[in-house]
Parts: structure tokens; sequence; C-alpha cells
């Protein structure tokens, strides 16, 4: 990520342009997610803003690695319980680790770079929540920015894992939404 995104990010944060967007609710994907999930689950949020979509899994006993290239971010999250660990890290330059996560959240980020590694960043029978941005159908001849996904897309750039849900994005609300497993 260049500089200048990186500042861009920063400075969303520190105006609160995210608040409205971001303090809500968590995705519906991780709530799809959580009763599929062991005891204490390893858990790793990628582009996690201000942790809305994980720190309830951390209040309830899971370990939970979130990642924001935002250190702005970090700042107007809520207090993190222990068991919530947070990296400041531009995931462009990072490397999943390999068959460690029971669950990974991709809520409105995306690098199509780093998908085949988080796949790959599973446990057999983890699980990935994601809900991204992406055109409704008749906009599909447009081509799309690179943080949006199409919902027809998810088996090509997910090969090894298998849908277990899935909902297309509506006039209301213009994301894909699944929850996928590793076999
Ligand atoms: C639209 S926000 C979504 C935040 C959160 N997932 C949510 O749903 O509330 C996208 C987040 O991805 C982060 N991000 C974008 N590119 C990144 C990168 N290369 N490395 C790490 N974080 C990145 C941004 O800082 C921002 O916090």
């Amino acid at each position: 990520m260049s500089e200048e995104e990186k500042y861009k990010w920063n400075k969303a944060y520190e105006e609160g342009r995210f608040q409205s967007h971001f303090e809500g609710p968590r995705s519906v994907t991780v709530d799809w997610a959580t009763p599929l999930l062991p005891e204490t689950a390893e858990i790793l949020d990628v582009g996690c803003g201000i942790l809305r979509n994980c720190k309830e899994l951390a209040d309830a006993g899971h370990h939970v690695l979130a990642i924001d290239v935002a250190k702005e971010a970090f700042l107007h999250a809520p207090c993190s319980p222990p068991n919530l660990e947070t990296m400041i890290k531009d995931l462009d330059d990072w490397e999943p680790p390999k068959n460690s996560f029971d669950l990974v959240i991709m809520v409105h980020y995306l690098n199509r770079e780093l998908l085949d590694g988080l796949a790959q960043s599973l446990r057999p029978g983890g699980l990935l929540a994601l809900e991204i941005r992406s055109p409704l159908s008749y906009e599909t001849e447009k081509p799309i920015p690179r943080y949006w996904l199409r919902s027809e897309e998810l088996n090509e750039v997910f090969p090894s894992l298998v849908i277990l849900k899935q909902v297309n994005p509506t006039a209301d609300s213009k994301s894909v939404k699944a929850l996928l497993k590793r076999a």
C-alpha cells in the first residue's frame, strides 16, 4: 500500500468518518460462523478496522489476531480483551501462516493476492466469513473496483473451499455475504 493510501485510511479514522458505517453490528456472516466454532477458536480478522466484527468473539474467550494498516483504527477501537491481539501491518506484505485459524474474517477488505494464502491459513474444517462490496447483476458489464468481488466469483477465487451459505447483493445491501469452509 502506498503512503498516500495509508494516510487516507488513518485520516478517515482520525476524523471519525467510518463511525456511522463501521461502528454498527458485526457482519451477519460472523453470526453464521459463531455457532460452528470450537470452544476456544483461533480467529484472524484482516482489515479489521475498529474491531466490530471480532471483538465479541474475543470477549467470548476465543483468541483473535486482528490486523489493520491504520494505527488510528485501533485508537478508535473499544478497549481490547487480553486474548485480542492487534497488529498494525500492511497486508500487502504479509504472508498468512498455514493451517492456523478456525475462522478468518474478511469484511469490506479485499486483496485478491492474499486470497489463496487466507484459504491455506485455515485449519481443516476452518471457516471463512466474508462480506464484500459487489455489483448488482445489472452492473456486471462495467469494470468493478479492485476491492469489490462479484458474487459469481466465489468458487473461482476459493477453489479449495466449500460454500456453506451465500447471500447475493440486493439494491439495499450491495455486498456479497458468504460463509465458506475448508473440507
Ligand atoms: C472498509 S474498512 C472495513 C473495516 C472492518 N473490516 C469492518 O468491516 O468494520 C477497510 C479496512 O481495511 C484496512 N486496509 C485496507 N488496506 C489494507 C492493507 N493493505 N493492509 C491492512 N489493512 C488494510 C483499512 O485500514 C480499513 O480499516
